[in-house]
Parts: C-alpha cells; sequence; structure tokens
C-alpha cells in the first residue's frame, strides 16, 4: 500500500445529508434525554467516569479515580469489586426470576435461564474450576458453541479471579493452541460440538489436536452439547455436567482488586501475530455498564434486547455478557447461523420473543438486503424500538434499510464505533438526544475525547479528515497486551505520542462535528495524489440497485500511485456484464467523482470473509496484484477465492 507517505489528510468525498431526529416519543422516555450531561462529562471526565462506576457494587469504594501516567492508565484504585457479583447476586436478590437469557439452539431447542438459575450454574462451575486447581490469576481457555454454559464459563471464571481467554469456536485448533499457549492458560472449557448450519462443528477434536501441543493445560472439562460420542483422555478430560451437579452451589464471590484482570481477548492486526487485548474488572465493568445503558436505552424489566454477536468477540464479551448481565437485563441468546433453517430465521426469532432492541453488523444486514424484502415482511417486528450497528462503517443505504425494512421506518438506529481495545463503544448517538445521520457514528460518548488530526497529531476542524485519536483513557480500554508491553507502548502510542491513543481508523469531520469512520487506515488509497476510502467507493458501489455488496483495493500502480479494483457480487438475477462494468464506473464517477471510478471490477457471486464477517481486503489485494497469498487461515470461505483469481487474472490479460 502506498499509504506510507501520509501528507495530505484523507479526501472524504462522500457526501450524505439525510437527517433523523429522535422520535419524540422514543426522547421522552429515554435513559438520556437531556444534553448536559456531554457538557458535564467534558467539563469534568473523572467525576462523570466516577458516577458511572456508580452504577456497579463494589465491596470497597476506590480512593483514586484516574492514575496517568501516558500511555499506562489505572482506574478506580482501591476499590474493590467482583464482575461475577454485579452481573448476577445483586440481581437475584432483587429480581430472581427475570430471565437472562431466552436461548435457542439452531436446530429449534429452546431454554430460559433465569437469574437465579445462571447464579446457581455458576457458583456450581466456580466450586469445579477450584476443584482442578485453578486460582485467582490462573488463566482459563474457553472455546465453546453459543450455549448458556459459555456465558456461565466466563462467570465462573470471574468470580474466583480467574481471567479468561475466550477464543470463537469457529476458529481452528491451530489457532486454539497458540492463544493458549501464548497466555499459558491452565484449563480449557469446551464442548464436544456445536451446530452452524446443520452440521455439527467438532470442537472437542479440535481441541484434542489443540491441547497435544499446549503444555500449561492440566485439565479439559467438556460440555455435552451435541451429544455425540467424543473420545475422553484418561486423567486429563472431565464431564462438565458430571462435575457441575456434583458439585456445592455456594461460592462467595472473590473480592478483586478494580485493577485485576478480567480477561484477555485475541484481536488481528494487519501484520504479526494475534495480540491478547488485556481487560481488567473495574473500568472495564464501569464502561459496558454505562454505554449499554445509555446507547442502547435498556429497560430492564420490559426489554428483550439481542445482540447477534457471538460471544468470541468483543462484542459478545461487552454486549452479550458483561453489560447486559450488569444491567439486569433479559437477552437472545442463539446458537446458529441466519439462514438455518431458512433465511428468515432471525426474523422469527424477534417476532417470537417480541425483540425490542436488535444490535448487529453492516455485512449482516447486506446479506439481508440481498436476500430480499419479503423475508422480514413475512413477520411481525414491529416490537423493535431500536437498532444497533458496529463492526465496520455502515453505508448510508444498508442504514436506511435497516431502519426501513427492519425497523419499521420508525426506529433510530444506533451506529457504534469502538474496538476490542477500547472494551465499550466510544462513538455513538445516544438515541433519545442524538440527530441521526445515516453513515456517521455521530459524537463521542460522553467522557469520551475523540478528535482528527493529522499526520503531524494538529486537529483537522470540522469539514477535513484524517487520523482518529482519543486524546484521553477511558475506564474500559485495553490495559497492555498480554506479555508484550512494548507491543503496547508502540501499536498505540506510537504514532502521535503516549497521550494520544490511535486507534488506526481514518475518519473525517463534518461541519457539524459529526465523525465519519472511513476505515481502517491501511483500507485507504493513494489514486493520483487524492487519498480515498475504499469504503467510499464500496459503499457508492452498493448505492446501485445493481449492486448486493462490493469490496474494493487499491494496485499498486506506475501512473496513478494506485489504480482502484473493485470486487462486485451483483443482486440475484443481474447480470454482471460489460454494461453493467460501464454503468458502475459512471455510477461512483456520480456520486464520488471520476478519480474514485475503479479501474476494475469483477464480478464474483461472494467475497472472502473472516468468520467475523469481515471483508478479508488484505487478500482481494493480493489477487488484484497477482501475488501469492498471504494468511488466509482465518477465512470462512477460502474456495471463493480461487475463482475471483480466475476471473481477475483473464479480466488483467484483457485490459493489457
Ligand atoms: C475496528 C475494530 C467493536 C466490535 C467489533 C469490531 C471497525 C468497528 C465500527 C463502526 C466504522 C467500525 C474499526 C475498528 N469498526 N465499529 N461503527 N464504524 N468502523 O472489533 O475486531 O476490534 O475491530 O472495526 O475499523 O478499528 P474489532
Amino acid at each position: 500500500m502506498v499509504q506510507q507517505h501520509v501528507e495530505k489528510t484523507i479526501e472524504a468525498l462522500l457526501q450524505e445529508r439525510r437527517t433523523f431526529d429522535p422520535p419524540e416519543e422514543f426522547a421522552s422516555r429515554a435513559h438520556a434525554k437531556d444534553s448536559s450531561i456531554f457538557e458535564q462529562a467534558s467539563a469534568d471526565p473523572e467525576g462523570w467516569w466516577a458516577s458511572q462506576a456508580q452504577r456497579l457494587d463494589w465491596f470497597d469504594e476506590w480512593h483514586t479515580v484516574l492514575e496517568w501516567n501516558p500511555p499506562h492508565h489505572q482506574w478506580f484504585l482501591g476499590g474493590r469489586l467482583n464482575a461475577a457479583h454485579n452481573c448476577l447476586d445483586r440481581h437475584v436478590a432483587t429480581t430472581p426470576d427475570r430471565v437472562a437469557y431466552h436461548w435457542i439452539g439452531e436446530p429449534g431447542e429452546t431454554r430460559a435461564v433465569t437469574y437465579e438459575q445462571l447464579h446457581e450454574e455458576v457458583c456450581r462451575l466456580a466450586n469445579v474450576l477450584k476443584g482442578l486447581g485453578v486460582g485467582k490469576g490462573d488463566r482459563v481457555a474457553i472455546y465453546m458453541p453459543m450455549i448458556p454454559e459459555l456465558p456461565a464459563a466466563m462467570l465462573a471464571c470471574a468470580r474466583i479471579g480467574a481471567p479468561h481467554s475466550v477464543v470463537f469456536g469457529g476458529f481452528s485448533a491451530e489457532s486454539l493452541r497458540d492463544r493458549i499457549n501464548d497466555a499459558a492458560c491452565k484449563v480449557l472449557i469446551t464442548a464436544d460440538g456445536g451446530y452452524r448450519r446443520g452440521q455439527v462443528v467438532p470442537l472437542k477434536a479440535n481441541a484434542d489436536e489443540a491441547v497435544a501441543q499446549t503444555p500449561s493445560i492440566e485439565k479439559v472439562l467438556v460440555v455435552r452439547r451435541t451429544g455425540e460420542d467424543v473420545p475422553m483422555v484418561e486423567g486429563r478430560d472431565v464431564d462438565y455436567q458430571d462435575a457441575v451437579s456434583g458439585a456445592s452451589a455456594e461460592c462467595p464471590a472473590e473480592p478483586m482488586d478494580a485493577e485485576d484482570m478480567l480477561y484477555i481477548l485475541y484481536t488481528s492486526g494487519t501484520t504479526g501475530k494475534p495480540k491478547g487485548i488485556v481487560h481488567t474488572t473495574g473500568g472495564y465493568m464501569t464502561g459496558v455498564s454505562s454505554t449499554h445503558h445509555l446507547v442502547f436505552d435498556v429497560k430492564p424489566e420490559s426489554d428483550v434486547y439481542w445482540c447477534a454477536a457471538d460471544i468470541g468477540w468483543v462484542t459478545g464479551h461487552s454486549y452479550i455478557v458483561y453489560g447486559p448481565l450488569a444491567n439486569g437485563c433479559t437477552s437472545i441468546l442463539y446458537e446458529g447461523a441466519p439462514d438455518w433453517p431458512d433465511k428468515d430465521r432471525w426474523w422469527s426469532i424477534v417476532q417470537d420473543y417480541g425483540v425490542t432492541i436488535l444490535y448487529t453488523a453492516p455485512t449482516a444486514i447486506r446479506t439481508f438486503m440481498k436476500w430480499g424484502t419479503e423475508l422480514p415482511a413475512k413477520h411481525d417486528l414491529s416490537s423493535l424500538r431500536l437498532l444497533g450497528s458496529v463492526g465496520e462503517p455502515i453505508n448510508p443505504e444498508a442504514w436506511i434499510w435497516y431502519q426501513e425494512f427492519i425497523g419499521g421506518g420508525k426506529t433510530p438506529v444506533v451506529d457504534t464505533w469502538w474496538q476490542t481495545e477500547t472494551g465499550a463503544i466510544m462513538i455513538s448517538a445516544l438515541p433519545g438526544i442524538t440527530t441521526l445521520k445515516p453513515g456517521s457514528a455521530t459524537k463521542p460518548f460522553p467522557g469520551v475525547d475523540a478528535d482528527v488530526v493529522d499526520e503531524q497529531g494538529n486537529s483537522v476542524g470540522r469539514g477535513n479528515g484524517g487520523y482518529l485519536v482519543l486524546k484521553r483513557p477511558t475506564p474500559s480500554m485495553l490495559r497492555t497486551i498480554f506479555g508484550d508491553d512494548q507491543r503496547y507502548v508502540e501499536t498505540y502510542f506510537g504514532k502521535f505520542g503516549p497521550e494520544v491513543y490511535f486507534p488506526g481508523d481514518g475518519c473525517k469531520l463534518d461541519d457539524d462535528g459529526y465523525f465519519w469512520l472511513l476505515g481502517r487506515v491501511d483500507d485507504v488509497m493513494n489514486v493520483a495524489g487524492h487519498r480515498i476510502s475504499t469504503y467510499e467507493v464500496e459503499s457508492a458501489l452498493v448505492d446501485h440497485q445493481a449492486v448486493a455488496e462490493a469490496a474494493v483495493v487499491g494496485r499498486v500502480d506506475p501512473k496513478e500511485g494506485e489504480a482502484i479494483v473493485a470486487f462486485v457480487t451483483p443482486k440475484a438475477a443481474v447480470t454482471g456484464d460489460e454494461a453493467l462494468l460501464q454503468e458502475l464506473r459512471e455510477h461512483v464517477a456520480k456520486v464520488i467523482g471520476k478519480i474514485a471510478r475503479p479501474h476494475s471490477i469483477v464480478f464474483t457471486d461472494d467475497l472472502p470473509k473472516t468468520r467475523s464477517g469481515k471483508i478479508m481486503r488484505r487478500l482481494l489485494r493480493d489477487v488484484a496484484e497477482e501475488r501469492d497469498l498471504g494468511d488466509v487461515t482465518t477465512l470462512l470461505n477460502a474456495p471463493i477465492l480461487d475463482e475471483i483469481r480466475t476471473k481477475a487474472s483473464s479480466l488483467r490479460a484483457r485490459e493489457e
């Protein structure tokens, strides 16, 4: 990529002008309806965060809100609390029979797990873990399907002060092995298998392969989910159900220091091995509880909330487990795929359970767009009152579609920007206050000091683009990278100095000070001296009625710096032919300008994606530049790459 010589600020060419005020009825009942909280928080950020920490139960009060030795920061020093106590015990005392999770297995079975039941399961499991030799500070790996035992496992670890490291159930044996070894986990909690699109995911087989090369693992706890016959290793493997039913249901929550580690979660960077992001107890719980309360406006007595992510990602950690449970709310936990057995599975769930708040990702929304409006239209989705988006910039077309066809044209849509590293939402609308602009994450959350700067770190000001930065720490942000503090310092504080956190994203500030995220800066192209975000071109392409999905990369070009190559999936019943190609080039020229017109367009039925649904532009760049492909181990749909490669090289031959 040519982005290394970033001299100019990003030229954000896309214009989006529609706005949506908070519906009156929504605003009048919202938790956040008075915009003075923004002023209050910016006048005294520490005081604001301390007020948010009061949402939790503390065994001991803190004496110092923030100790900041850039780039290191610590919060609520002297305070002691327990995350599982905050998620369970205090609700058991008041609303024991409230459902914590409505669980829906992919094959169709259901379970309603109340706070009291979840509390009991967690206490028993915590005792099992103690019995297996797990103590405060020991790391526990978790590799499980989306079943209630997964949040129970996380909370059991939290209860006894053992940091967990959840590895997404879609990862391979090697990925699991490397993550276990990096954190030297002592115990692994897994399952025989899980269900995905009617198939059994062989978790135990993968775990066996991984654990053959993880010297630190002493015991493996195995949940029976599919009931398939899996080999159990004598002396190492322990049947979860047997152990839990035989354990005591009494287990006091360990008082933890605010700064004790709650968990590690691995995230990939553009280069190098995955980073073990370290989150601590007091600050993280404060951040997720506060943002979940204010951004999703959750009313625990009446809402049915559904964050449709996998718990294996940070979205699930913060907004399926810790945030919603800390706030005592009722969530949906769905095990499987959105198209199993049919492509309207989600909409059946929304109707059957009266889901009121839905939080998902743009990639899912675009998939639903591709499948057509008839599917949501078949169901009564009128219970929905708020929609959320996370994971990548949401293009205005998808935003509008989401609001119109899922939200019945009436729900606010909150686009939430954050990262594994920030632990909690950093930029988002507050739905009772903020005027929405489709495609913009709007404004920083109270207490978050975000800005957009140029290469030298100077604010670019409204109307300009550049690098997104956070100018002061927030309680939920990572403390370090596990075992590699130097990498923490260099990765996040290397670019603008130790006081300024650089998340790696480009961003534009509009004339109203709204933040428009432009994707990772390494997803930014340089075309004839103009910096253009791949996202903007993609957004223009999917704006065309024939296009379902698009990915754009820059191919090094001696003349232009980079030539824009687009990979486009047409909607069903549309053929990607020469006529469409010309039409799309003209369309992009119209929406953004001639400069952004793709040089080549490759039509394809699908795009290479990670298991979390992110388009792997890195691999498409390899295809566009006719290089050998880089690491493809995290790819969901590997065969599509060969197809795309063949098409791309025959296209290239024709062009030359
Ligand atoms: C990166 C973080 C946070 C949970 C899921 C992803 C991109 C995330 C948005 C958004 C534009 C977004 C950024 C960020 N991103 N949300 N609302 N608008 N971009 O977690 O895997 O740590 O990825 O996702 O590029 O840096 P993650």
